[in-house]
């Protein structure tokens, strides 16, 4: 059993302590507990006591000895952050696509033309798992460097069931082997394999009748997400994958939106969807819509940026009531980054979010859009002791200081796992 960890001296601790039970909105958003010259006492990988450090050295006099002290003067101290939608687990990268893009094709014409998402499937399909582990693990400790202690990771570069299966296998060693936990969702929906162009209710047909209980029995996914986009999956077909997941107990996410509007949000809505992501094309019926269902946006600004594309309208979404998490989607082709701090930045810049949403977005209500919010996602009495230390005085300063890793100390289950902005061997 590892020593306690006895935190103190944070010039802002941030514990976005009391909303567990249902993702923050409005102004609630902005609402970041914060405790000044704040302290936390963690052991046996769990939370025991969060306050003033006056407060903690009184209750904690006689243990301290016992305790690993970390000093936090001059620091801020946040839950450690939440990715709720990444593509972690892939093989190669696109960087001739990069350039493409740059001479102005298009995402889509890339991928109609068999590049984008069926050239990192055809790069997954050779992969063996010890090179996709190996490739994805770097990312992990990257993520795991800026902070992220929790990553949502979908399947996707398969498009058949023995490759599907290998990317979530990959992700639960991963799980199991890095100090990050990830959280496994299944998309086979993300594309129409190219045989089955011509027939897509057959693949649609596979998904549902083959894949995903194949999902449910392995025990490799809790949530199924597809890519319901013009040319990709159409609404309708979305719902079928969606609703056959539900029947086997994956929680519905949806890629909603992204390219054109095509009514995502408000199929989320609909669905009870625990998220919908991207949102760039979302009409303000469908944010509406998710408002009252309670659907988490989870907003993804390096797609937009990486893409060129206009920015979702966070702010709208936010003044109307939808809980707002943000993401970097990490993937080899539309945004390949594992900078969450980044995605703030842009948040602030381009979606008219301020820090303290952004924060929030990254932390509790990224939490809630995977269903961890009882676990993480805020520093409290009881929660996982997952803990990021950024070498700044003020939470501004994080969104601020843009494109720098301000990243000091990064606690996993209590356990230090990044010091000094190394990784801990
Ligand atoms: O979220 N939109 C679909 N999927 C990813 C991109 C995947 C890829 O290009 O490899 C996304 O943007
Ligand atoms: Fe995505």
């Amino acid at each position: 059993m590892s020593r306690p960890i006895f935190i103190k001296n944070a010039a802002q601790l941030i514990t976005l302590d009391g909303k567990m039970k249902a993702p923050r909105i409005k102004a609630e958003m902005s609402d970041l507990q914060i405790i000044e010259n704040g302290s936390v006492w963690l052991e046996a990988g769990i939370v025991q006591a969060v306050g003033r450090t006056s407060d903690l050295l009184e209750k904690y006099t006689h243990r301290l000895s016992q305790a690993e002290t970390l000093d936090a003067t001059g620091k801020l101290v946040t839950p450690g952050l939440v990715d709720p939608h990444t593509h972690l687990v892939f093989a190669g990268s696109r960087e001739k696509e990069f350039n493409q893009r740059l001479e102005g094709a298009t995402y889509m014409d890339i991928m109609n033309h068999g590049g984008g998402i069926y050239a990192t499937t055809e790069a997954v399909k050779k992969a063996s798992h010890t090179q996709l582990f190996e490739e994805s693990l770097e990312r992990m400790n990257g993520f795991l460097l800026q902070g992220v202690t929790t990553v949502e990771a979908k399947s996707g570069y398969g498009l058949d069931w023995n490759t599907e299966r290998k990317q979530l296998e990959v992700a639960k060693l991963l799980h199991e082997q890095h100090p990050i936990d990830v959280v496994s969702t299944f998309m086979g929906a993300h594309a129409v394999p190219l045989h089955f162009k011509e027939n897509p209710e057959v693949f649609v047909d596979l998904i549902i009748n083959e894949m995903i209980p194949a999902v449910a029995q392995a025990k490799l996914a809790e949530f199924n997400d597809v890519f319901c986009e013009e040319g990709v999956f159409t609404p309708e077909q979305a719902k079928k994958i969606l609703e056959a997941g539900k029947k086997f107990g994956l929680k519905a996410k949806i890629h909603a939106d992204e390219i054109e509007p095509y009514e995502g949000a408000e199929l989320a809505a609909e669905l009870g969807a625990i998220s919908a992501d991207h949102l760039l094309e979302a009409s303000i019926t469908g944010m509406k819509k998710m408002a009252k269902a309670g659907v988490v946006g989870v907003l993804l600004p390096g797609t937009a940026y990486f893409l060129m594309k206009k920015f979702a309208d966070a702010r709208k979404m936010i003044d109307l009531g939808v809980p707002v998490a943000l993401s970097t989607d990490c993937n080899p082709g539309s945004s390949p980054t594992v900078s969450l701090p980044f995605m703030m930045n842009l948040a602030c810049m381009k979606m008219g979010m301020s820090p303290a949403e952004a924060i929030t977005a990254v932390t509790i209500n990224a939490a809630h859009a995977i269903d961890r919010a009882e676990e993480i996602g805020s520093i409290e009495v009881g929660k996982k002791a997952d803990i990021t230390i950024f070498d700044v005085d003020h939470f501004a300063k994080l969104q601020y200081f843009y494109g720098v890793n301000h990243t000091h100390t990064v606690i996993k289950k209590g356990r230090v796992v990044v010091k000094g902005g190394a990784l801990v061997e």
